[in-house]
């Protein structure tokens, strides 16, 4: 087939990200319990962020086989029109009532949230303030806003207090409660003490693992609504599907059911997706088995890194383990060498990392056990 005159410039850029290590290779997979299986082969999974294991559970899976029966698979338009079942509603009251919040509204998925959330706070600040490695739906949102981001450097709480000293119109400052990369925790507790401006936290990989029975980084920071006005939980990771909820005031949540453009031109979620977060949030609630079991995963792989002498990004104890290689090549060999022995690690490269910080981004849930876990540590000390 001939190339259309605009393809030459495609080919152009493909090119350019081979050979700058770039190119993402789409994995097709299946994934049973703690196994991805890939090109018929089982490898023991490190790169999913189903931090409790709830995507396979018994429990979550029968309410979405029930669902399909009951209701069909989608939900046949936008939740303004006629998409807005009455699961919805129950996920987002059991939420709401879960972490003390006024309201929470469910969307489709994390980046749909945060386009609505950050396009919806910026178009009233002038100034928004965020971590330098917030997840890139948040800077998406904002750039729809039009609003200036002022970025502070990673965890900098000096720098973040001066960049508000120097901008006073800055209305919000952003972090995430566990950060997606690195795997640190954000001093919530002294960010949403600054008085100088309102805290927005996404929670993605804090909700389900830290805080009381799992409500999230910003519980554990000892804050509430009033300290962290909006707070998004990605419902991809510990509550093991898709979508994500919104948590804020009654007002603001209303505001985004009128204005929200990624809410209001998008067919709802499909019910058995919904039918399975209704069933996950229940366990999340209830999983202080997993919470413990997944800790014990988290303390037993710093400790034998340590042994090892693996440098790992953070020690806070979180599933998320990163180990920066640098190079970006040699970061996608060693992850193959990992595969070759039964092992699946994601291997992270810029531009979703910063540059020469490509990384193995291991990621630990409760279907792991100690001896998958030293098992993968023996392997990456021999292939590095
Ligand atoms: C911190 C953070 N926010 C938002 C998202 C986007 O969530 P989703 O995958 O549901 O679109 C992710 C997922 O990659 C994330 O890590």
């Amino acid at each position: 087939m001939s190339l259309l005159a605009n393809d030459a410039h495609y080919v152009d850029d493909l090119t350019a990200i081979k050979q700058n290590g770039r190119y993402r290779q789409r994995v097709f997979t299946q994934i049973h319990d703690k196994f991805i299986h890939i090109c018929q082969h089982a490898l023991i999974n490190f790169s999913g962020n189903d931090y409790l294991g709830l995507s396979q559970h018994v429990e979550v899976k029968k309410k979405a086989q029930q669902a399909i029966d009951r209701y069909g698979v989608g939900s046949t338009s936008s939740a303004i029109v006629s998409g807005s079942h009455y699961l919805i509603e129950s996920l987002e009251h059991d939420m709401a009532a879960f972490v003390d919040y006024p309201r929470a509204l469910l969307f489709n998925s994390g980046y749909h949230a945060n386009l609505a959330v950050m396009s919806l706070i910026g178009k009233n600040a002038q100034t928004v303030v965020a971590d330098k490695l917030v997840h890139a739906s948040i800077l998406d949102g904002i750039a729809l806003s039009g609003a200036k981001l002022k970025r502070y450097p990673h965890q900098n709480i000096d720098s973040l207090y001066a960049t508000l000293q120097k901008h006073p119109e800055a209305k919000y400052v952003i972090s995430e409660g566990i950060f997606s990369m690195d795997g640190d925790i954000s001093p919530l507790a002294r960010l949403g003490n600054m008085g100088l401006a309102k805290l927005i936290v996404d929670d993605a990989h804090g909700f389900g693992v830290l805080g009381q029975s799992g409500r999230g980084a910003v519980n554990h920071a000892g804050l509430t609504f009033e300290g962290v006005p909006i707070m998004i939980v990605p419902c991809g990771k510990a509550l093991g599907a898709m979508g994500a909820l919104v948590c804020a005031s009654e007002e603001f949540i209303e505001l985004l059911i009128q204005t929200a453009r990624s809410y209001i031109y998008s067919t709802a979620l499909a019910i058995p997706v919904v039918a399975a977060l209704n069933a996950s949030l229940k366990l999340v609630m209830k999983g202080d088995c997993l919470r413990d079991k997944l800790f014990e995963n988290i303390a037993f792989f710093n400790q034998y890194a340590q042994k090892l002498g693996l440098h790992v990004v953070s020690h806070d104890l979180t599933p998320i383990r990163s180990i920066i290689i640098g190079d970006n090549k040699r970061t996608q060999n060693i992850q193959s060498m990992l595969k070759d022995k039964g092992f699946y690690v994601s291997c992270i490269r810029p531009p979703t990392v910063p540059q020469d910080s490509a990384r193995l981004r291991i990621s630990l849930t409760a279907l792991h056990d100690t001896d998958d876990i030293k098992a993968l540590l023996d392997q990456l000390v021999y292939v590095l």
